[in-house]
């Protein structure tokens, strides 16, 4: 199996097996990473990280992922290019194809994350846009496997706003690897029905299960509890109407009292406190939540290294 030249844009484009892998690469670079083990897969390679908003994980794991394996990065804040300015996304894949070996992209329009990979012509990591969030959900994949030990069958359970770019990710991934997703929220907070129905098909493939809710009495049998901001980069984080619809949405005391007792809560932070998730909530499972955001560098050094390097990725399926 090869992954080689190949974009990471969504997870719509990658097969079970392929995910699982990639979770299976991360897993050994993270064990020898502790024990003070890195390499040099991506020696001589060079990578643009183009930002158009703010980022501290992703950013931060991109770039120490390109160090541990010997890569040069260079990062691109949006007021630091021409790109938005004066120059086209399809010139700036031109020029940027024709000096790095691959692109990280976050930005606005996923359509943008396309482009960028259609005209540069290598491979392009998609660290978020609007609609998506693909390399957080590896991560979190990876932090479900290592408390649960599987990823099939597992009752994975969103609560928030149910049309941002992590729901409609990790929809995407749940339902490929074969988790039972289930999303709770208000009912014009759900995600794309086009979408649902996509994800519904991946799921009778995996044996996994999509279900969407609006009861939060919903959340019983839940192994994992997952919630993220009510108002996502870019959107207007004064949204009182939406804030006001999302509140008996918290993950809260309550809410956990409802599920069974032993539900991990995460978080792909950054986390509003007090909004989306308590304080005393976010606190108890800090250990997870926290495993989660240092997984970000062990899951996006695995995709590099399987996207630039010479890896042979065979003796990571299973
Ligand atoms: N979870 C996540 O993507 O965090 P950043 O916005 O800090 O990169
Ligand atoms: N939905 C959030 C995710 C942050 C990692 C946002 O887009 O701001």
């Amino acid at each position: 199996m090869t992954l080689k030249g190949k974009s990471f844009l969504t997870l719509k484009d990658f097969t079970k097996e392929e995910i699982e892998v990639l979770i299976n690469l991360a897993k050994d670079l993270k064990d020898k990473k502790e024990k003070g083990i890195t390499g040099e897969s991506l020696k001589g390679k060079n990578i643009a990280f183009i930002f158009e908003k703010p980022s501290t994980r992703t950013r931060c794991a991109f770039a120490v992922a390109c160090n541990d394996e010997k890569a040069y990065h260079e990062y691109l804040g949006i007021n630091d290019i021409q790109l938005g300015h004066k120059e086209s996304i399809e010139d700036t894949a031109r020029v940027l194809g024709g000096m790095f070996d691959g692109i990280v992209f976050r930005g606005f329009l996923q359509e943008n994350a396309l482009k960028l990979a259609k005209y540069s012509k290598v491979p392009v990591f998609n660290a978020l846009t609007d609609d998506f969030h693909p390399t957080q959900v590896l991560a979190d994949m990876l932090t479900i496997k290592e408390h649960y030990q599987k990823l099939e069958g597992i009752n994975f359970v969103y609560i928030g706003d149910g049309r941002n770019n992590m729901a409609n990710s990790l929809m995407i991934g749940c339902s490929k690897l074969g988790l039972n997703f289930k999303i709770i929220a208000p009912k014009n907070l759900h995600p794309h029905e086009n979408l649902v129905s996509l994800c519904k098909d991946y799921a009778k493939q995996s044996g996994g299960s999509v279900v969407l809710s609006t009861n939060i009495d919903d959340v019983k049998n839940a192994d994992v509890i997952y919630t993220d901001v009510w108002c996502s980069m870019g959107e207007n984080e004064n949204d009182f109407d939406k804030i006001r619809l999302l509140k008996p949405y918290q993950v809260n005391k309550s809410l956990l009292d409802k599920a069974e007792k032993n539900a991990i809560v995460m978080h792909c932070l950054p986390a509003v406190k007090e909004s989306e998730i308590t304080e005393d909530v976010f606190e108890a499972h800090a250990k997870t939540i926290f495993n989660q955001s240092s997984n970000r560098m062990h899951t996006i050094k695995a995709l590099m290294v399987a996207m630039l390097g010479d890896e042979d990725l065979s003796k990571y399926k299973g």
